[in-house]
């Protein structure tokens, strides 16, 4: 069991040295360690305005980690995940997950097939196959933190509009880098996942 998230990310990298991920280990690794805030508020930077996404390792080119902070009433857009696996674990705090059917044809409306809160520490995984998902933090109250692994990492997903179902690309920008704030960009692009 990973006594912190250093330990965490070590243990990541020796996972995903071999070619095949194994969901299940991974699961349950990730599940394993206990959030403790010492180890990542660094890199749970906020914004007022929307959920920010912040790296933490770059998993030697197998896997982008992400610490994604989630202010009151913040939330993603229903999106893909790019052929690639999502493991997303609860550091602080509650989410929403609604999962979507993709969509048969562009016109209608998108339809919801199972949602549930994420508790803290718990660990949810989805990939094209399962479906797309949108990411809320519900609570009035109080900010939610998450740790995202994506492998392989990508850059740009699609983002689908729940009433039409059409959906656009979006390119993932990072508000910060290994604790440092990310310098502003000019035409901010839209941020998911
Ligand atoms: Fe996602």
């Amino acid at each position: 069991m990973p006594s912190s998230m250093e330990e965490l990310i070590q243990k990541l990298h020796e996972i995903f040295k071999e070619d095949r991920v194994n969901v299940e280990e991974v699961k349950e690794l990730m599940e394993s360690y206990r959030s403790n805030p010492q180890d990542w508020k660094q890199f749970a930077i906020f914004d007022t305005h929307r959920y920010t996404r912040n790296l933490v390792d770059e998993g030697n080119g197998k896997f982008n980690l992400i610490i994604l902070c989630w202010g009151e009433g913040h939330g993603s857009s229903i999106h893909d995940h790019s052929d690639s696996h999502c493991f997303m674990k609860m550091l602080q705090g509650e989410l929403k997950e609604t999962l979507f059917d993709w969509p048969k044809a562009e016109g209608g409306e998108m339809t919801e097939s199972s949602h549930k809160i994420l508790e803290e520490n718990s660990v949810a995984y989805i990939n094209d196959s399962i479906g797309l998902h949108r990411v809320e933090n519900v609570s009035h109250t109080e900010g939610s933190i998450s740790l995202h692994l994506y492998s392989p990492p990508f850059q740009t997903c699609q983002v689908f509009d729940q009433r039409t179902s059409h959906k656009t690309e979006a390119q993932m920008t990072f508000w910060s880098r290994y604790g440092e704030r990310t310098p502003f960009q000019a035409a901010a692009p839209r941020e998911n996942n």
